[in-house]
């Protein structure tokens, strides 16, 4: 048991906040509308654009899936954001990425009216975010700080680690926890593929967050007792022992970490479904104008 309790349980949390959603939802008469853009035939991509339509479809948001194909211009992709962004049935407009080489992916993000960027890529909530004003925070990263918040890590004067700096994870996420504000406040270092010794840093963490696509990248002996450690990894490993031939680890080695951590997330059902999770928020968010008028 007592090792049970130190694993955050994403999957979890995640419900409960699906159902304050709903709750929500059901008293304010809203219907938020949210437009999934997907290009091109990518699998993984087409994966998660069903899990969302199939989340939208159970909450009751309006919802529509715009498939194009892989040779779409530029020019006709911001013609179809510039659709959605006068659709008043349309809250939140998701541009799943990658997008195909040949599209200026910042053209696209910068193209989506910024109040119905439930993604939060647009650069007015990334520079809202580092000024610590209201905006649509990305969904992993505020997934993330829900997991601290929501198991009462204390954060403030923490000495927290972001291994990543990405602009979707490691940058945001680094830019929540340094704000000065309630359940934020920590000390952080972001660490990237150019920094010496990593494991001087991350062996003096109390908090971790794991986002660089390396399997098992942080050992057992690079952490201290009592670590807490958010693994945003999703990596693919060969598995013979598993039909599909493979299993999804993430950048945390989690057999060596878990005796060391006070709190540790497991990958699978960690960080994960806290996205779609927060994607719904932030739909609802913006349907109820609770970030922009
Ligand atoms: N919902 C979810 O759970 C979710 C959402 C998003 C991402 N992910 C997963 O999270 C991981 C990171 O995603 P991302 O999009 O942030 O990745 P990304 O854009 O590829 O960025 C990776 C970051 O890790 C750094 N890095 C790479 N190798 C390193 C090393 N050996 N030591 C230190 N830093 C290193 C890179 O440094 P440089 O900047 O120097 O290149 C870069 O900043 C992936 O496994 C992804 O699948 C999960």
């Amino acid at each position: 048991m007592e090792q049970l309790s130190k694993i955050i349980d994403g999957k979890e949390i995640s419900s409960q906040i699906i159902e304050e959603v709903k709750t929500e939802l059901k008293s304010s008469g809203v219907q938020p509308g949210l437009a999934l853009i997907l290009v091109g035939n990518n699998p993984a991509s087409e994966i998660y654009v069903k899990m969302k339509e199939k989340k939208c479809a159970e909450l009751g948001y309006y919802s529509v899936t715009d498939k194009q194909p892989e040779v779409i211009s530029e020019s006709g992709l911001l013609s179809l954001i510039h659709k959605y962004n006068n659709d008043g049935r349309i809250h939140g407009i998701l541009i799943q990425l990658p997008l195909p080489k040949h599209i200026n992916e910042m053209n696209i993000l910068e193209a989506v009216d910024y109040k119905k960027d439930v993604d939060g890529f647009h650069p007015v909530n990334a520079g809202r975010l580092m000024i610590g004003e209201k905006c649509f925070l990305p969904c992993t990263p505020a997934g993330i700080h829900e997991l601290l918040i929501r198991y009462n890590v204390n954060i403030a004067g923490k000495n927290t680690v972001v291994l990543g700096r990405s602009n979707i994870v490691g940058k945001p996420i680094a830019n929540i926890l340094i704000q000065k504000s309630r359940f934020a406040n920590a000390t952080v270092t972001v660490c990237h593929s150019s920094t010496e010794n990593i494991i001087e840093y991350t062996r003096r963490a109390d908090i971790i967050i794991a986002a660089i696509g390396k399997a098992g990248f942080v050992a057992g002996d690079m952490v201290k007792d009592g670590v807490v450690i958010i693994d945003v990894g999703i990596n693919r490993i060969e598995d013979k022992t598993s039909k599909k031939g493979y299993k999804v680890v993430g950048d945390v080695n989690y057999e060596e970490c878990l005796p060391k951590a006070s709190l540790i997330t497991p990958v699978p059902g960690g960080v994960g479904p806290m996205t779609i999770a927060m994607l719904m928020r932030n739909t609802l968010d913006s349907a109820l104008k609770k970030v922009y008028n």
